[in-house]
């Protein structure tokens, strides 16, 4: 059965969903019925920090296909919110180190969720991984992220596109500049075209607690500027954030920022990106949540109010982030949340959330009728992601751990207080020397 992305949100009324319609579960695969433990109604709290933009339609999506399986578990949302887990991550740890995890919660693929194995929080799934066939049918890549010693530790839910410049059509149109500039150089001169015309070139918030928009920019920069491989290295032992190269991504970086006046009272990513849906900004670095933000929050039409593309110079790169689901150590209903996993791998938990959620799935194939799910920025994302080289994203916890993260995140507000961009790179250099193993 094709479906179109709207016309599913608008079936299953995502926007206050109390039980599944099962639509997507009705064309695909889906996951097999799971009821409570002994069949009497238990709970599930899950613990994430979709609570913004189309993030929440997206897990409320999630839920009307989990509902649908297992109509004797009641969902208890227990998000807490802040764009990238930015306060979320702080609740966790405290809850993790109390012994009162939740029964799941969220958490990215790579060394964000090694951070959870090496601390042994986290109970190994493999057992799920065979059971479901996910050993085979989920993208190796991702796998391998997931992966401690042939074991896996978390069940990924979707693939996100982190190097992705946002544009407002109209306002680059009649200003006469690229919603796709080629180069660094071109994006430049369009950023001053902007400026001059008196909007904000490039939005982003510059609020303390925010400072992961601003290294999200940052990390595509490096990108843009070192590649793949140089990028790779900077994220193992004696990889050189000294160099000359990361040097001139960092003065590349600044000179971006300088388009960059922040946003006013708009803070949070979602209130960022309406800036650029709105007109009074032209562009925005951000994830592909933001296109959940533009299509399901404010009913944008993709190309025509909005448009995409690879942040300048990383034409052929897919920096990634997955997220991901756990079975922690602990939890007080393993039954229930074996059961919600189950649906988070399955073809279609994922299309439920993918399609919402302005993400792909981790599955590694893709059946032509799913795709009529998914918009033409979602199948371009994921054309995109078949054909490009693979880049690992910082801020969203694939090549750095949380402590290393936070180091960054401690050089990136020293720099948005003083614009000191050898100081960043002292910062980093110190950040790399205490966390690289
Ligand atoms: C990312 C996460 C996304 C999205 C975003 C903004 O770290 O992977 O799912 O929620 O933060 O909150």
């Amino acid at each position: 059965m094709a479906m179109s992305r709207r016309s599913f949100l608008a079936a299953t009324g995502v926007a206050g969903v109390a039980a599944g319609t099962g639509l997507l579960t009705a064309c695909s695969s889906g996951a097999k019925p799971v009821t409570g433990a002994n069949g009497a109604p238990s709970s599930l709290e899950v613990f994430s920090w979709w609570t913004a933009g189309g993030e929440k339609d997206a897990l409320n999506s999630l839920v009307a296909e989990f509902n649908q399986h297992n109509p004797n578990i009641k969902f208890v949302n227990d998000a807490v919110a802040g764009g990238a887990g930015a306060d979320a991550k702080a609740v966790l740890a405290r809850r993790l180190a109390a012994k009162t995890p939740p029964d799941t919660f969220q958490a990215q693929a790579g060394a964000m969720v090694g951070d959870y194995i090496t601390a042994g929080q986290l109970e190994d799934l493999t057992f799920l991984y065979q059971q479901e066939g996910w050993d085979k049918s989920f993208n190796q890549q991702v796998l391998k992220l997931i992966q401690r010693d042939g074991k896996y530790y978390s069940v990924p839910v979707d693939i996100h596109h982190i190097n992705v410049l946002w544009s407002n059509t109209q306002l680059c149109k009649s200003l006469g500049i690229s919603t796709a500039p080629s180069d660094m150089s071109q994006f430049l001169s369009n950023l001053h075209k902007v400026k001059s015309a008196g909007f904000i070139p490039l939005a982003v918030s510059r609020d303390p607690g925010q400072e992961w928009q601003v290294k999200h920019i940052m990390e595509t920069v490096l990108v843009s500027t070192l590649g793949a491989d140089a990028w790779a290295a900077l994220w193992k032992k004696g990889g050189d954030w000294g160099s000359q190269q990361v040097a001139e991504g960092l003065h590349m970086f600044n000179e971006i920022m300088s388009f960059a006046p922040g946003t006013g009272s708009a803070v949070s990513w979602d209130q960022v990106s309406a800036l650029v849906g709105k007109g009074q900004a032209a562009y925005q670095i951000m994830g592909d949540w933001t296109e959940a933000n533009f299509t399901v929050t404010m009913e944008l039409t993709p190309r025509v109010q909005y448009n995409w593309a690879p942040v300048p110079g990383t034409q052929g790169l897919f920096l990634f982030a997955s997220d991901c689901f756990t079975l922690p150590i602990g939890a007080k209903d393993r039954e229930a949340t074996v059961a919600w996993l189950t649906v988070c791998g399955s073809q279609g938990g994922q299309d439920a959330f993918t399609s919402v959620k302005g993400a792909i799935p981790p599955r590694s194939s893709i059946t032509p009728d799913e795709l009529t799910l998914f918009d033409p920025y979602l199948q371009w994302s994921l054309d995109e992601w078949k054909k490009n080289t693979i880049v690992g994203s910082l801020t969203h916890g694939v090549v750095a751990t949380g402590a290393w993260n936070t180091a960054v995140d401690a050089a990136v507000t020293t720099y948005l207080t003083d614009s000191d961009v050898k100081k960043l790179q002292q910062g980093l250099v110190q950040a790399a020397q205490t966390h690289a193993t």
